[in-house]
């Protein structure tokens, strides 16, 4: 159980012990913000020299946390940091670095089969119960779980880059992931203080609830308004008839009319203006 953290809207977490393979931007952002959360990190990458820049990084962005936090207490804000570089171990070696690890995040080079390669080997040396999670930003889950014997044990954790300023996780599962795995995958995200968003799979917008659309671009792409409240805000007939005005390109499903803007529009439903839209307000 971790301890040290607060929120009493996260119950059974499981998660202690983290590795993170691949100690870049993403890795050293990642294990900043598991281990200023009281995980027991250990971090991988392939040279010392390497892991030494990336704890160089990690001290370099805790500085800056620390001068806006501690701002009057400089003292606590050098034992807060004193604590968290505790929390992390770094290895070259994976193999022993899993074997106590109740998850395992990835964030290496952007490569399928180098991926693959290291998931079929972590397969074979982390215990049953370790859960396995993939940072990449293009490449399929599906397709990297498919080198593991535990897909129901393996999903997709985005974070987006700078990782301890982005509040956005997108917890991805595919049609194998448990729904043990997901939720323990939402819940690590919340004990490390972000708005986790869940997807089917990633970009497939059709299968997200509409809060969570409007959270990711929030949180994501740092838009003032999520696409729906904003929609809803504008008025959904003026939205409807700018998608009719539109030139049509009969090769692209996205300038098609809406099914689901005109039956919101026939209901009344316009938006903030009528009391309801794709919200109620
Ligand atoms: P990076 O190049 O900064 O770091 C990758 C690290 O992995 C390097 O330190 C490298 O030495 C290490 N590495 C490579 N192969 C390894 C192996 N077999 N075992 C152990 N360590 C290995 O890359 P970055 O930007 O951190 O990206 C990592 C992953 O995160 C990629 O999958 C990328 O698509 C994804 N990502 C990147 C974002 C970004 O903005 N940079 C945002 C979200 C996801």
């Amino acid at each position: 159980v971790v301890r040290g953290f607060s929120s009493s809207a996260v119950r059974n977490v499981v998660i202690k012990n983290v590795t993170i393979i691949g100690g870049g931007q993403m890795g050293a952002g990642i294990a900043q913000v598991a281990a200023s959360t009281g995980h027991s990190v250990t971090l991988v990458d392939t040279s010392d020299d390497i892991l030494k820049k990336s704890i160089k990084t990690i001290e370099g962005s805790l500085k800056r946390v620390v001068k806006k936090k501690f701002a009057d207490k400089p003292e606590a804000g050098e034992e807060f940091i004193k604590k968290v570089v505790q929390n992390v171990s770094t290895s070259t070696d994976v193999e022993s670095a899993v074997q106590s690890s109740d998850l395992v995040v990835e964030a290496i080079v952007e490569n399928l089969k180098i991926k693959q390669d290291l998931f079929s080997r972590l397969d074979k040396l982390a215990p049953p119960h370790t859960i396995f999670a993939s940072n990449t930003s293009s490449l399929s889950i599906s397709d990297i779980a498919s080198s593991t014997s535990r897909q129901d044990r393996f999903g997709g954790l985005h974070f987006f880059n700078p990782v301890p300023m982005m509040k956005l996780v997108e917890v991805i599962g595919t049609p194998a992931t448990s729904q043990e795995t997901l939720d323990s995958l939402l819940n690590f995200s919340k004990v490390l203080r972000k708005t986790p968003v869940s997807c089917k799979v990633r970009l497939y917008v059709s299968d997200a609830s509409k809060e969570d659309i409007d959270i990711a671009m929030k949180l994501g792409a740092g838009h003032p308004m999520g696409p729906l409240e904003l929609a809803d805000y504008i008025g959904l007939d003026i939205i409807n008839s700018v998608i009719e005005g539109e030139t049509k390109d009969p090769n692209n499903p996205l300038f098609n009319s809406s099914d689901l803007l005109n039956k919101l529009v026939a209901e009344g439903k316009l938006g903030r203006k009528t009391g309801e839209g794709f919200f109620k307000y």
